[in-house]
C-alpha cells in the first residue's frame, strides 16, 4: 500500500497512520517527526527549520523533497509506505510524482481526512505526545490515566512548540491556502478517497480501510 494522507493539522493523520502501520505493516513517512527529530538533536537542518515550524509557515521544498526522496530508498518502502504531512503544496506533489516515477513506486491512494475547522483547535490546544515512545494522547478527548505521563511505557509527555493558539491559527491558514488544493490534485488523477474525520478513533480507522478496499 502506497498511501498520501491529506488533512489539516489535528485532522488525526498521525493517529491514523499509526493504526495504519499496524495493520498493514507499512512505514509512516512523516515529514513533521522527522523535521522535529533533526530540530531535538540541534543538527543545522534542525535549527533551521525549528523557525520556521514555530511561526507554523512551511519549511522550503528543496529540504522536504530530500529528506522524503531519501527516505522512500530505504528497504522497508519496499513493503510501501504512508507518506504524512507530506507532500504539502503542489509543488511538493509534483516534485514527489517525479522521485515516485523514477523510483517506480506510484501512489495507490490519496485519502483525505476531512475535519469541520471548529473541532481542530480543541484537538491541538489538548494534544499531548509521549517523549518515549510517541504515542498520543488528548487532554480533552483521551487524556492519559495520570496527567503527563504514557500510560503505556510510563514515559513523559509534552506539548509541541506549534501547538499554541496563534500558531495554529496560522498553520490552519497555510493549510487552506496551500494544502487544500492537494485534494482536487489528487481528485483529478483519480486515486483520491475522502473520509469523515469525526467520531472515534476507531470508526475513523473503519471507513479509512473501506475506503482503501
Ligand atoms: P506536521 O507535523 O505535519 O503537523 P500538521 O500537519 O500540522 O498536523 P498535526 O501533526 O498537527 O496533526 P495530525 O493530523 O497528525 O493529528 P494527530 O493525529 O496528531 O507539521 C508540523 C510543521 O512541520 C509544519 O507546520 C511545517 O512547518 C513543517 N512541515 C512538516 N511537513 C512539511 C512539509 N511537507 N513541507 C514543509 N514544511 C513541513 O491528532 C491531533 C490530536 O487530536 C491528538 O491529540 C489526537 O489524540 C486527537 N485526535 C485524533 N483523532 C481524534 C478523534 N477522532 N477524536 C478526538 N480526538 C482525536
Ligand atoms: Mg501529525
Amino acid at each position: 500500500m502506497r498511501l498520501v494522507l491529506l488533512g489539516a493539522p489535528g485532522a488525526g493523520k498521525g493517529t491514523q497512520a499509526k493504526k495504519l502501520i499496524d495493520k498493514y505493516g507499512t512505514p509512516q513517512i512523516s515529514t513533521g517527526d522527522i523535521l522535529r527529530a533533526a530540530v531535538a538533536e540541534g543538527t543545522p537542518l534542525g535549527k533551521e527549520a525549528k523557525a520556521v515550524m514555530d511561526k507554523g509557515e512551511l519549511v522550503p521544498d528543496s529540504v522536504v523533497l530530500g529528506l522524503v526522496e531519501e527516505r522512500l530508498q530505504q528497504d522497508d518502502c519496499k513493503k510501501g509506505y504512508i507518506l504524512d504531512g507530506f507532500p504539502r503544496n503542489t509543488a511538493q506533489a509534483e516534485a514527489l510524482d517525479g522521485i515516485l516515477d523514477k523510483l517506480g513506486m506510484g501512489l495507490s491512494a490519496a485519502i483525505s481526512v476531512d475535519v469541520p475547522s471548529e473541532d481542530l483547535m480543541k484537538r491541538l490546544t489538548g494534544r499531548r505526545t509521549c517523549k518515549g515512545c510517541g504515542q498520543m494522547y488528548n487532554v480533552h478527548f483521551s487524556a492519559p490515566a495520570k496527567e503527563g505521563t504514557c500510560d503505556k511505557c510510563s514515559g513523559e509527555l509534552y506539548q509541541r512548540d506549534d501547538d499554541r493558539e496563534e500558531t495554529i491559527k496560522k498553520r490552519l491558514e497555510v493549510y487552506e491556502a496551500q494544502t487544500a488544493p492537494l485534494i482536487d490534485y489528487y481528485g483529478n488523477k483519480g486515486i483520491l478517497k475522502s473520509v469523515a474525520g469525526t467520531g472515534s478513533i476507531d470508526e475513523i480507522f473503519e471507513k479509512m480501510c473501506a475506503s482503501i478496499g
